[in-house]
């Protein structure tokens, strides 16, 4: 969702904007916009640039002697207002001289737009944004933080703003309500923006805004206050990401590097936490006694996408290896049904970004109701971990591409440990666990080995991305992964698919079936293996063409496939880790040969903060 990035100190400060929007792209990327402070400009009180498209059309709109001293930029995913130059931010009052970017949606747009339009402020964008830069001027008596203080009193909805005025060289004032605000210090420098990524290659302190925290920035120097314009005292945390993990290195784009690197991000997120001398998992941040954790009665997860799909791997996973009741469900739904909350129930929102309000709406929903909830997220210090009762990271490192995938495989490592810890806590014996824990362990050089399958997933890619539609079909734990490769695919290529149970298939989707749609089968050897068999054989008597992830060795299989790609042979339970790894490169070299912007898919955000 919408990138906000604010400098103020000595460096050029237009470059720092425009390079903390770079970083920012993955958020939102329709159109983006800078105002800077401090400099000539014609007359203007700020220097404000917008442009329609990506960073790259806005570097180039950029006059070469645009600079300043403080400014704010925003990279745009649209919510109110089609994507124009108007519409994009910053927005600017009071006669040009406040600048405001805005992440969020102002519910009460509507009645605040008419109450200034009465007093007569123009309005000249289709945002709800627009409200309150005019809000700020109306109560701008020659102190920023003041006028940004009464100004927010009147908004209903979710933000996160960086505001400037003209008159107020150095100074920028964020505040935030359900979106995500986060202070860089630096020595005679700070920054201001909606995630690390943006600052990372500036400075690696950083302070997190809670709700209803507002930001008063110098140069050397920053306020926070709470609600009750309370100054807090907030601790200083060290980023620990390196600028190399933002980096695409050798790779073409940073979705082929994350997918390439799923061996050592799945190692991560193992390291440490497997417990060999007890055959069990080492999870030390859940916050839960020996005793609380071995009542617990069933599991539920929420989560929205990709964290979805992880959920219902680790729902189904906790099942079968640790007997406990498990569900997953979309945070979306979970928010709204009035969920019932039994008392021996313990939560997990899952989400890489912990920024997504879905998740986050529902989790405090549930929290609210007595719930115990767990996050499961990669991103340190957002607002998922911090609001969560505990929980597990995931150690993925940053995850640039809007479409996820190391992130995902990093889910289901948290869920196996997790589980491995519950089942041995009952009835999974020390033998069985230590078998368990070598599966787990052999994980990262499984998927290293069908990452060398790539050539053969590139040939697979070329002769079938002219398909319109294809079909994703897998049973038990490969089901939420057919649900996952469809929904990569249609992430990053724009080609339609769907993620169906196999056996579900006969009951419509194999109507779709015709020799211009492609069937994608995940065939594991456990006792499902048969039943998925069968289905492949319906498909082939219609006339579809299948492509086959199995197991080496599954000669049936790879007869009945017209391609057919092999994963290791392994624990069937284990097979959600090495089956996925082909659909994201599937997905990946589907999309490279339709000429998608693999990075950056039309029409989506990596964290999208609104509901
Ligand atoms: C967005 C992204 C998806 C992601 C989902 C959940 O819709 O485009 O790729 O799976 O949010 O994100 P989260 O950060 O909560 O895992």
């Amino acid at each position: 969702m919408c990138g906000i990035i604010g400098y103020t100190g000595p460096r050029k400060t237009t470059s720092v904007l425009l390079e903390g929007l770079r970083r920012l792209e993955y958020r939102g990327y329709d159109s983006a916009g800078i105002a800077v402070g401090g400099g000539d400009y014609g007359g203007r009180p700020l220097g404000i640039v917008k442009q329609v498209g990506k960073i790259a059309a806005l570097k180039a709109a950029m006059p070469a002697d645009l600079e300043g001293s403080w400014g704010i930029g925003h990279t745009r995913w649209a919510t109110h207002g089609g994507v124009t130059q108007a519409n994009a931010h910053p927005h600017t009052g009071g006669a040009g001289k406040i600048a405001v970017v805005h992440n969020g949606i102002i519910e009460n747009h509507h009645a605040l737009k008419s109450m200034l339009e009465k007093k007569g402020y123009a309005f000249v964008s289709e945002t709800d944004s627009e409200v309150i830069p005019h809000l700020i001027a109306e109560y701008y008596k020659g102190d920023l933080l003041e006028a940004v203080v009464a100004a927010i009193q009147n908004l209903e909805g979710t933000y996160g703003i960086a505001v400037v005025h003209a008159d107020e060289p150095g100074r920028i004032v964020g505040a935030r309500n359900g979106s995500p605000l986060v202070v860089g210090v630096g020595a005679g420098e700070m920054f201001l923006a909606s995630d690390v990524t943006a600052m990372v290659a500036y400075t690696d302190k950083v302070v997190y805004l809670n709700d209803g925290e507002i930001v008063d920035i110098r140069r050397d120097h920053y306020d926070i206050l709470d609600r009750e314009e309370r100054k807090v005292d907030k601790r200083v945390d060290q980023i620990t990401w390196e600028l190399g993990s933002i980096e695409k290195g050798e790779f073409t784009c940073h979705m082929e590097k994350e997918i390439f690197e799923q061996p050592e991000s799945i190692a991560r997120a193992l390291s440490g936490r497997l417990d060999l001398e007890n055959a069990t998992a080492k999870l030390g941040g859940l916050n839960l006694e020996r005793r609380r954790l071995s009542s617990i009665g069933r599991v539920k997860v929420i989560a929205a996408g990709t964290s979805w799909h992880a959920g219902l791997v680790g729902s189904q996973l906790l099942e079968q290896v640790a007997r406990i009741p498990a569900q997953s469900e979309m945070a979306s739904e979970v928010r709204y049904r009035n969920p019932v909350v039994e008392k021996d129930s313990l939560w997990f929102t899952v989400s890489q970004s912990g920024e997504t309000a879905d998740s986050l709406y529902a989790m405090r929903e549930i929290q609210r109701k007595g719930a115990t909830v767990l996050g499961i997220c990669n991103v340190v210090g957002s607002t998922i971990a911090r609001e969560s009762d505990g929980g597990i990271y995931v150690h993925s490192g940053p995850e640039i591409a809007v479409a996820s995938t190391k992130a995902f495989t990093s889910q289901l490592a948290a869920f196996y440990l997790f589980t491995l810890l519950m089942a041995r806590m009952r009835d999974m014996s020390r033998e069985e666990g230590l078998k368990f824990l070598a599966e787990l362990q052999a994980v990262p050089a499984m998927v290293g080995e069908v990452l060398k399958r790539r050539d053969l997933i590139q040939t697979i890619a070329k002769k079938y991305c002219g398909a319109k539609d294809f079909l994703f079909l897998g049973r038990g734990m490969l089901y939420p992964i057919a649900l996952e490769g469809a929904l990569k695919l249609k992430e990053i290529s724009y080609i339609h698919a769907e993620g169906c149970s196999a056996g579900e298939m006969k009951h419509g989707p194999i109507a779709l079936v015709s020799p211009e749609v492609p069937s994608v089968f995940l065939v594991s050897d456990d006792y499902l293996r048969a039943k998925t068999i069968s289905n492949m054989r319906e498909i082939k008597a219609r006339g579809g063409p299948i492509i086959a992830v199995g197991v080496e060795g599954d000669a049936e299989a790879a007869a009945l496939a017209d391609d057919f790609i092999p994963v290791p042979k392994a624990d069937p339970r284990f097979y959600p880790f090495s089956m996925i790894v082909p659909l994201q490169l599937l997905a990946y070299f589907c999309a490279v040969e339709l000429g998608r912007d693999v990075d950056q898919p039309r029409n989506l955000a990596k964290s999208v903060t609104v509901e």
